[in-house]
């Protein structure tokens, strides 16, 4: 699908799309059309109850002297209130209503707000940014679609004033879209393809953009003393990998870097502590905090962010078999910490354990944002609409909530403390791998907490949203690619040059 940005404002669509305001006012932009067509949709306004509200829609057929086939009338609610995130979904709504409606051109009459802080170029390219989130769809294993079921829109054209500048801003918007398709379809992809071998080749393709790539196979982890992640990965017969992704973009070769660490189990069978079968093939999705981490290092490098910045993703495969780890094994992690796994199914906070030991012991970064699948607890607490949060550093946490405000991707914090802390400890070890009975997702970031040496750090539990099983206005259900947004804009508000 293709998006071009153009000054000219005479619809030549099969789809045209227009705007309104709260009480009905219809956007500047939308005036253009013939007489008889305003007649129209001043009457569809008025008999579909149609206010301007956020949201609303009017679809009406053109009149047939026209050539388009269609006119949208959306409601974009209040003018002085309209934002990014409005205009993203009303992009994703837009996209979601045509893409397989048989239309194959759309135009758009992108508006100037004069009453919001939003301007012209913003409107535009935001807008577009959620039409291109929302087209995103995964058929390559489709081999009998039914061509009525394939989307038909092929090319969108944004109409606006300030084309030019919309087409700049959109460019990075664009990127980070990139780094969010990269990382849906990682999670989309079954473990009988990405698996941690493929996915570190994967990850690798990321070098034409100035990513360095740097693969630690199991014999250099050993060698690192990484007992904990390679306990793991010892029941599978594909090889644990620690795949480390290095993006120097700050002007100072010095500056001390940014760094994400992902989990990134690509099939997670619980291993000897077997999950049940039913549902058992979404765990193919517990990778997501790794493909979120590889999503945003995308991002960044492909919007040429001013920033140092280090992903590691921890990749193995947990599977029983005669060789897997057993329960009331003790293992020793690269922090020299020991550690008890009564359940091997509480595997996604081992593989972190020597992850993050790693990447502080070895990058000293500004901080360390951690995110993981990590436990089924954070979907019973906070559903799909907020990933947990928790953390050392409160400025951290702040600057986490704002960006997952601003791009949509939201952060509910939550505690930390000794007495939950206590829970982790062991009879025979350091630590145990579990908690008690109460309060799982807590337990599992008290226990990750040992391993961030007192780095800024924050964990961030996305079970519950990086995959949906209702669609969103700007994803599909299935993979959202949560994270990767949330980083860029972290990274873009508080750390770049
Ligand atoms: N990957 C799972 C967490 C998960 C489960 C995410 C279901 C999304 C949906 C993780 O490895 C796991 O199995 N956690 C266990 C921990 C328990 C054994 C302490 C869980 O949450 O049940
Ligand atoms: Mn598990
Ligand atoms: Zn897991």
């Amino acid at each position: 699908m293709n998006i071009k940005f153009i000054k000219n404002s005479l619809p030549t669509s099969d789809a045209h799309i227009i705007f309104a305001y709260e009480d009905r006012k219809l956007s500047a932009s939308a005036q253009k059309i013939d007489k008889e067509t305003e007649g129209l949709i001043s009457r569809a306004m008025e008999v579909g109850h149609f206010e301007g509200k956020f949201g609303q829609i009017i679809d009406l057929v053109a009149p047939v002297n026209l050539e388009i086939n269609r006119v949208l009338v959306i409601g974009l609610g209040e003018e002085a209130k309209l934002d990014e995130v409005k205009l993203q979904k009303t992009g994703g709504k837009i996209m979601s209503k045509l893409i397989s409606s048989g239309d194959e051109s759309i135009s758009i009459a992108a508006d100037t707000p004069k009453e919001s802080n939003i301007s012209g170029a913003e409107f535009a390219a935001h807008m577009a940014y959620g039409i291109r989130l929302r087209r995103y769809r995964f058929d390559k294993y489709f081999t009998k679609e039914e061509d009525n079921k394939k989307p038909s829109v092929i090319s969108v054209s944004m109409m606006s004033t300030s084309a030019a500048n919309a087409q700049k801003l959109f460019a990075e918007l664009d990127a980070v879209a990139d780094g969010v398709q990269f990382a849906r379809n990682l999670v989309t992809e079954p473990g009988n393809v990405i698996y941690p071998e493929s996915y570190a080749e994967k990850i690798k393709e990321l070098s034409t953009l100035g990513i360095d790539v740097e693969i630690l196979a199991e014999d250099e982890m050993e060698e690192l003393g990484m007992g904990s992640l390679l306990g793991v990965g010892q029941g599978s017969a594909c090889e644990s990998l620690l795949v480390i992704m290095h993006w120097n973009g700050s002007d100072n070769d010095d500056e001390q870097p940014v760094a994400f660490v992902g989990k990134g189990v690509t099939f997670d069978t619980g291993g000897i502590s077997l999950k049940p079968g039913a549902g058992m093939e979404d765990m193919k999705f517990d990778m997501g905090g790794s493909a979120a981490v590889v999503g945003a290092m995308k991002a960044l490098a492909g919007r040429n962010a001013k920033v140092n910045a280090i992903g590691v993703v921890g990749l193995v495969e947990n599977m029983p078999s005669s060789t897997a780890q057993r329960p009331g094994d003790v293992v020793t992690s690269m922090s020299g910490q020991t550690i008890e796994v009564i359940n091997t199914d509480a595997e996604g906070r081992l593989v972190l354990a020597d992850a993050l030991w790693y990447t502080q012991d070895r990058f000293k970064p500004k901080f360390m944002i951690d995110l993981a699948t990590l436990t089924g607890a954070m979907m019973i607490a906070l559903g799909q609409e907020f990933a947990g949060i928790f953390s050392n550093n409160d400025e951290l946490c702040e600057n986490l909530t704002k960006a997952g405000q601003e791009v949509d991707e939201l952060v509910w914090r939550m505690p930390l403390s000794k007495g939950f802390d206590k829970m982790v400890d062991s009879k025979i070890a350091d630590m145990k791998n579990i908690g008690g009975k109460y309060g799982g997702s807590i337990t599992a970031a008290q226990f990750l907490q040992r391993f961030a040496n007192d780095v800024p750090w924050v964990h961030i539990d996305i079970a519950g949203t990086a995959w949906k099983t209702e669609s969103s206005d700007v994803a599909d259900r299935g993979a959202t690619g949560y994270g990767v947004r949330l980083l860029d804009q972290l990274v873009r508000n508080n750390y770049e040059d």
